[in-house]
């Protein structure tokens, strides 16, 4: 939640954290802006809006340095606006900082910075009370007021403060919020996440919890909680620049969206060994460890935890142990059994949702071992696991997750295999048998995306609606809720997901002439009990959008109209189904003029509670 650059050198830092910036629109964006230290001075610009506004606000002046600090907001403390927007500063404005995150404390640092230093504030943000704590703490030396500051502040957090007295240093903390130094020649860098500084730099450091580094041209200097120096290892990062960007594609979404039967390829097949085996790589979880389980919980929030629904389906077949699922907001606040014979599996995409994060340190400090399924390396899920299960899905840009949720999936589907073998709960064979539908997948999906075409049909047909049904049972209803959430999310279509035995249950009720029902019914085993749904509905005057695998034609029978889906077994239709509401929830959204890779009130990557 919200992207900070900082940038120290010999180029343009207008240019340089412009840039920046806009690779982290995904954590936030809206407001936005930029302090420069011009030597004797600092000049802040920030505005409310997208980084276009804050473009145009610095296009009316010649402003720029050789060092200065950016942020993109995603609203915390107070509603977007100039005053709200970073960076803040103190009462001299000789301290200016960007800050990611949150300070619990902040209500009473505030008291005291106005009781004790008459300090008055102009904005409504937890973050100005760090620029004024900064300023009140500041005897010459920028550093040790941080130092000073960071043992006053409660929260999750990292920032960055530069100092007019100081026009050449940035001093940046993390606290369980992430942050990254880029090596440059002859300039340095601070940034929130990769993609900030691809266009600049590939060798980085990953700092960690609790460290402060002083970054100047020359140097980045890392220490730790106690003050000293640490040496910390260079990460070479290997992306494609391309990766990070459009490619040609209107949307990040859609370009996220066709890049999935290469993710999901990279994903099963970087882990096979020429026999087939999953081989678990940087995983030292043994036989005995798997046979030491009774009970797993996978926990994750929105569209990982549907992806952990999966998972729960997969581990239980496959390894016959109990798996509970359930959101990360909710399994750190009660208490839930977990002792050292629970594995406990994390599954994220950004590895910095600090509900997963909190939810994981807790059953860490119950003494579960933690496997996490997460996208990228380096993050804070993934440093603090035990093991980690990379997806293969490359940077993810679009707030809508695709790319990430099936790659997620076939982990899920690896995992169960991997335990089901080595516990001995399946056989060779059964392994082998599956192995192999999940190889055909990637083709299979190619296949779904050709149908694009007419998905953007339906899109056109059905854009108007203001309510939607998803239904589906088993796997199926997995699916439902993604497909729900996808659409709401980017569309604003107010959509409803729900197991499709329980419709009759009570939200049968809200069927009337003419709702939209999409109903899912890949599952051959199944089959007739959703026809059967898909009737109850029809016979309340919903317009049904059925969603079978090829062959299924007696779903035309009850259905409006269907969308198939190539033949698999059951259990992975949801590496399929999902494609084509993805792709609905998309061109809903485009023809309905939505922002769709920056949806209203949403970010990326949740860091807050
Ligand atoms: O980075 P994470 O996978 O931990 O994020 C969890 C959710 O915030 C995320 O899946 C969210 O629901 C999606 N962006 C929705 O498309």
């Amino acid at each position: 939640m919200c992207g900070i650059v900082g940038y120290v050198g010999n180029g343009s830092a207008r240019e340089i954290i412009i840039d920046g910036l806009k690779k982290l629109e995904y954590r936030g964006y809206d407001s936005s802006g930029i302090a420069f230290g011009t030597g004797n001075n600092l000049e802040i610009r920030k505005c409310v809006g997208r980084i276009s506004n804050l473009e145009t606000l610095l296009s009316k002046e010649n402003l720029d340095s050789h060092i200065g600090i950016g942020h993109t907001r995603w609203a915390t403390h107070g509603a977007p606006s100039d005053a709200n927007a970073h960076p803040h500063s103190n009462m001299d404005e000789s301290i200016a900082i960007v800050h990611n995150g949150i300070i619990e404390n902040y209500v009473e640092l505030k008291e005291m910075l106005i009781n004790e230093h008459g300090v008055v504030f102009k904005s409504e943000t937890d973050t100005e009370v760090i620029a004024h704590l900064l300023g009140v703490l500041y005897d010459g030396d920028l550093e040790e007021a941080v130092w000073k500051a960071v043992e006053m502040m409660r929260g999750a957090y990292a920032l960055v403060a530069i100092h007019k007295d100081e026009p050449d240093k940035m001093i940046a903390v993390r606290k369980d919020a992430p942050l990254i130094a880029g090596l440059g020649k002859g300039c340095n860098f601070v940034a929130s996440d990769i993609p900030a500084l691809l266009k600049y730099v590939r060798e980085i450091y990953l700092i960690e919890n609790n460290e402060l580094i002083v970054v100047t041209a020359d140097d980045v200097k890392i220490y730790n909680a106690e003050r000293k120096p640490v040496t910390r290892e260079v990460f070479h990062v290997t992306w494609d620049v391309d990766a990070a960007e459009k490619g040609g594609y209107d949307h990040f979404m859609l370009k996220e969206i066709h890049e999935q039967p290469k993710g999901l390829e990279d994903t099963l097949v970087r882990r096979l060994n020429d026999n087939g085996e999953i081989v678990l790589e940087g995983i030292t979880m043994t036989k005995e460890d798997i046979e030491n389980f009774n009970k797993v919980y996978i926990v994750a929030c929105g569209t990982a935890y549907h992806a952990g629904l999966v998972g729960k389906a997969a581990i239980e077949k496959m390894a016959r142990i109990p798996v509970e699922v359930e959101v990360a907001s909710e399994f750190r606040y009660r208490d839930p059994f977990v002792d050292d014979k629970t594995l406990f599996i994390a599954i994220s995409q950004s590895g910095e949702t600090l509900d997963t994060l909190a939810a994981l340190r807790e059953a860490k400090s119950k003494g579960a071992r933690v496997l996490s399924v997460v996208n990228v390396v380096g993050s804070s899920v993934a440093r603090e696991s035990d093991d980690v299960f990379y997806t293969w899905a490359g940077p993810e840009i679009a707030v809508a997750s695709t790319k990430a949720y099936t790659t997620q999936l076939m982990c899920m589907y690896m995992i169960g295999l991997y335990m089901g073998l080595t516990k001995g709960t399946i056989t060779r064979e059964f392994y082998d048998s599956y192995i192999e539908e999940l190889k055909a997948i990637p083709g299979k999906l190619a296949k779904v995306l050709e149908n694009e075409g007419a998905i953007e049909n339906l899109a056109k047909e059905l854009y108007r609606r203001e309510h939607v049904f998803f239904i589906g049972r088993g796997p199926d209803s997995g699916v439902s809720l993604e497909g729900s959430l996808k659409l709401k999310e980017i569309s604003y279509i107010n959509s409803f997901a729900i197991a499709a035995g329980e419709l009759k249950h009570g939200t049968i009720a809200l069927i009337e002439q003419g709702t939209l029902v999409i109903a899912l019914a890949t599952q051959d085993k199944l089959f007739e009990k959703m026809l059967s749904n898909i009737q109850e509905v029809k016979a309340r005057g919903a317009y049904v959008i059925g969603v079978a695998k090829d062959g299924n034609k007696d779903i035309e029978k009850q259905a409006d109209k269907t969308i198939y889906i190539p033949e698999c077994i059951d259990e992975i239709t949801p590496l399929l189904s999902v494609v084509p509401l993805q792709l609905l929830a998309y061109y809903i959204a485009k023809l309905r003029g939505c922002d769709i890779d920056k949806p209203k009130n949403l970010a990326k990557s949740v860091t807050v509670e």
